[in-house]
């Protein structure tokens, strides 16, 4: 019996996570994902600055997350998503979205290329995160309301 309800009770946890997702608006998911851009960027960020000890390994996961950044980030902003959840998205994504994509897509190379350095010193992060910091910040420059935080 208590073998019964425990995979009845799996089950049901099964049945309710995926429906947990699917009901967070996509205003909260690129929320989210961008959060998890922030981390990764402050795990290297600490690296450049000597807060933390360099190590190749957090540098390439980070790299990895922005690229799941890249490719999540576009589907994310979908026409009648301009408001909501307190969002910070510019209307100019929806009037111009030619120039969204070119943004997200300059950000896509440029991880790439990080990743493809595959840096082994505080230097050569430098290098290779460089180009990837310059794109957050111009897309937000363009794409995102006038920062509060
Ligand atoms: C192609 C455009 C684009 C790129 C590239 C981009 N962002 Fe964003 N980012 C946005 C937009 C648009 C928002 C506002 C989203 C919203 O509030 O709905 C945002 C929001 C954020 C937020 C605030 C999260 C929130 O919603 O409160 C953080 C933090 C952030 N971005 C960090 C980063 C970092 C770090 C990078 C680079 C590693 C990056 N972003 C790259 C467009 C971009």
């Amino acid at each position: 019996m208590a073998r019964k309800s425990l995979i009845t009770g799996s089950l049901a946890l099964l049945l309710f996570v995926p429906q947990a997702w699917a009901s967070e608006s996509v205003q909260e998911q690129r929320h989210d994902l961008m959060e998890t851009a922030k981390d990764a960027a402050k795990a290297i960020g600490g690296m450049l600055k000597g807060e933390q000890p360099f190590d190749a390994a957090v540098a390439m996961e980070s790299f990895s997350t922005w690229e799941n950044v890249a490719a999540k980030a576009g589907d994310l902003f979908p026409e009648g998503s301009e408001t909501g959840y307190d969002t910070e998205a510019k209307e100019t994504i929806w009037t111009d979205r030619e120039g969204f994509d070119v943004e997200l897509e300059t950000f896509s190379m440029a991880v790439t290329n990080a990743a493809m350095a595959a840096p082994q010193n505080v230097e050569e992060l430098k290098a290779a995160a460089g180009p990837v910091f310059d794109a957050c910040k111009s897309c937000h420059e363009g794409y995102r309301v006038e920062d509060q935080n």
